[in-house]
């Protein structure tokens, strides 16, 4: 058995129990596939890096990320932790002020953003981060039509290396975000905007990936970050107000990965900051800080129910649950390592080597492989661990399976904060044309 983390516990009858909450007894009362999130994890996080920031500078503005997970109640969580919102698209930025968090409180994030989701941005008073000089133009125009001065900064591109799965590095040169810094293009961008009339420059944000477990890339962005803040008070007389870091703190998947504290990252964003501020007589900015998995990931657990199991003489034995890639594509789409337990034999010893699949049609529907569990037969109870960000938010229903329930747990008190999909959920969009009727 893997040493559980704080907020999970074991009960007499040797089940995991998750935000005082017996997961068998959540299997049964929701049925499975099941995503289950401790609502006190979560706020534990939050506050984590929200404090990491905060005890070292003066002004700090953290959002969470919506893209690991959308929920409303997720969102609704993170909202009465006074968190803002780090939006990716109109509909995010739709669930964020649905909640109740303010327009102003909103960042918008992306190298597509539609007029409309723009226009709709500009009328809520959200910052929006611009992405390309082509957007610049649409951000502007849209302003100038509808009266309004859009709060704009750019997302420059400050070619940090990170130690991630190159899906998700996202501040190397080559990588389709932001504003080129090696050849001036950032800093143009700054010099066009500060000579238009509808929009207001306050911020440079940079993302420079996800899952990174090494402080120093963090540094090397805040290096970079400030040394065009200088520049561009400089160059055009700007005193940015937000300096954003963009999120990317990583989550131990495997038992023996390192640990990457916020209070390091915080620490090391911090020290620079204040070092330039202090050498430049600059104005304090506000630190941004968004992250999404370090708030999410671990407060979440999927429970999947064993299917079937099938013996490969010399091979781990092939165990069948009912999620798969559907529900969870991580292990498939970037080979990503979720611990696997068993919820209802949680203290029993892990001695047989298995294969955790899916019910697709796909040999890379699995969701583990070569995993020690207890002796497994059907009926039993899987658990996969660290689910929460790009979990659900990334399923689908691939080979029509409907899309898992979603169960918010908080000491010990269990709903539904997602319901499953059933089969009219599944082809209510669908039509058969004319000709073919
Ligand atoms: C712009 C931006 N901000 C924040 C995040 C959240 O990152 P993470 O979930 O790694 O904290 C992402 C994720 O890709 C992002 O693209």
């Amino acid at each position: 058995m893997l040493m559980l983390k704080p907020h999970f516990s074991t009960n007499p009858q040797g089940h995991l129990v998750i935000g005082g909450a017996d997961a068998v007894e959540l299997a049964e009362r929701f049925g499975t596939p099941l995503y289950v999130v401790d609502e006190q994890r979560m706020r534990e996080n939050y506050r984590r890096v929200y404090h990491a920031f905060a005890e070292r500078w003066p002004s700090v503005f953290v959002c969470y990320a919506l893209k690991a997970n959308s929920n409303l109640a997720i969102c609704k969580i993170m909202q009465s932790e006074n968190a803002g919102a780090e939006v990716s698209s109109g509909n995010e930025l739709r669930n964020a002020l649905n909640v109740g968090v303010p327009g102003e409180r909103a960042i918008f994030n992306g190298n597509h953003k539609s007029p409309p989701e723009l226009e709709y941005a500009i009328t809520n008073n959200v910052l929006i981060n611009v992405d390309s000089f082509q957007e610049l133009n649409v951000v502007e125009s849209i302003a100038s039509r509808i009266g309004k001065k859009a709060r704009i900064g750019f997302r420059v591109n400050p070619d940090v290396e990170t130690p991630t799965h190159p899906y998700i590095a996202t501040g190397l040169r080559e990588s389709k975000f932001g504003f080129d810094v090696a050849s001036g293009q950032a800093l143009e961008a700054y010099k066009l905007a500060s000579k238009m009339t509808n929009v207001e420059v306050v911020a440079i944000h940079a993302h420079i990936g996800s899952q990174i477990l090494d402080v120093g890339p963090f540094e090397e962005e805040a290096e970079k970050l400030m040394a065009l803040v200088v520049e561009i008070k400089k160059s055009f007389n700007i005193n940015l107000q937000f300096v954003d870091f963009g999120g990317g703190i990583g989550v131990p998947y495997k038992p023996d990965d390192p640990e990457l504290k916020p209070e390091q990252v915080a620490e090391r964003i911090v020290t620079v900051v204040k070092r330039v501020v202090e050498e430049k007589n600059l104005t304090k900015p506000t630190i941004v800080f968004e992250p999404g998995r370090s708030i999410i990931a671990d407060a979440s657990v999927l429970l999947a129910r064993v299917g079937y199991t099938k013996e490969r003489p010399g091979m781990p034995t092939w165990v069948a649950v009912d999620a798969g890639m559907n529900a969870l594509i991580r292990p498939a789409l970037y080979g990503a390592y979720h611990h696997i337990e068993l919820a209802n034999k949680i203290l029993e010893k892990n001695e047989k080597l298995f294969n955790v699949a899916g019910p697709l049609c796909e040999s890379g529907d699995f969701l583990g492989k070569e995993r020690k569990l207890p002796a497994t037969e059907p009926g039993d109870l899987a658990v996969i661990f660290d689910v929460g960000a790009y979990g659900l938010a990334v399923s689908n229903q691939h080979t029509a399976q409907p899309r898992p329930a979603m169960v918010l747990v908080n000491r010990g008190k269990a709903e539904i904060v997602r319901k499953r999909e059933s089969y009219e959920d599944l082809t209510r969009l669908d039509q058969i044309p004319g000709w073919l009727k």
